[in-house]
């Protein structure tokens, strides 16, 4: 479905990102694992054109990603939930919600998208007139997460959604990313949180420095010695 062949990038004169190749196929899970600058927002902006992406190919079902605008990138079906949630503070639940269902598609499902992220996040559906900035941490992010699939997402990128979550939350969080994958979207998680992101993912990365240092099926590297030492002090 994803296919990133040998993406170098560059911010200015640093280099960050070094002939990266990531493939998610349709119905995975997979996760980029590394620690804070490794390159895995990076990763995500050169596939939602956040950026202007460096040498190498990215494309989604053969289309490739370069050709098109960061709004032609979300009608194709590739929806990102930014680092650090981004929903909208003065605007309520609902309004927050309308706000990811833009594309024209995404407009016609609208009330059933609703409905659908209402059903598996309840907590939202009770707090639909709450102003988003006065949600908890753990809510906004829930928020984030459901704002992006009213966008009709076929590929859901999510950058870091445990990051400043309390362990239950992180829980739970991990729990809802299962859970949306299990009802049909493709998965790519970039994270630090090494541990939970490889418990629920088909296959994982380890990116370092920018550079891809280890890939393999989530169990396998959740017993490699290096993972083990290097992200989860065992
Ligand atoms: N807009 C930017 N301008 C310059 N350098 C940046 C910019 N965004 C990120 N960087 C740098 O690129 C590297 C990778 O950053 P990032 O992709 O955000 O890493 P991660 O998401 O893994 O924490 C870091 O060294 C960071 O400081
Ligand atoms: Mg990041």
């Amino acid at each position: 479905m994803l296919k990133i062949e040998n993406l170098n990038f560059s911010y200015g004169d640093l280099k960050v990102l070094w002939d990266v190749n990531v493939e998610v196929t349709e119905g995975e899970i997979v996760t980029v694992v590394g620690a804070n600058g490794a390159g895995k927002s990076t990763i995500l902006k050169n596939i939602s054109r956040l950026e202007k992406p460096g040498s190498g190919s990215i494309t989604f079902n053969g289309v490739d990603i370069a050709k098109l605008e960061a709004h032609e990138v979300v009608e194709i079906g590739v929806v990102q939930v930014p680092e650090g949630r981004k929903i909208f503070p003065q605007m309520t639940v609902t309004e927050n919600l309308r706000m990811g269902s833009y594309t024209r598609k995404a407009r016609q499902n609208r009330d059933a998208n609703m409905d659908r992220v209402f059903t598996m996040l309840p907590r939202l559906k009770e707090r639909e007139k709450q102003l988003g900035g006065t949600m908890s941490g753990g809510e906004q992010q829930m928020l984030a997460i459901a704002r992006g699939l009213m966008a009709d997402p076929k590929l859901l990128l999510l950058d870091e959604p445990s990051l400043g979550l309390s362990p239950l939350l992180v829980k739970s969080v991990f729990a809802i990313i299962s859970e949306i994958s299990r009802q049909g979207v493709t998965i790519l998680l970039v994270e630090q949180n090494v541990f939970q992101s490889l418990k629920i993912a088909n296959r994982g990365y380890v990116l370092e420095t920018g550079r891809v240092v280890l890939k393999d099926n989530g169990a396998a590297l959740l017993s490699n010695d290096h993972i083990k030492k290097a992200y989860l002090g065992i």
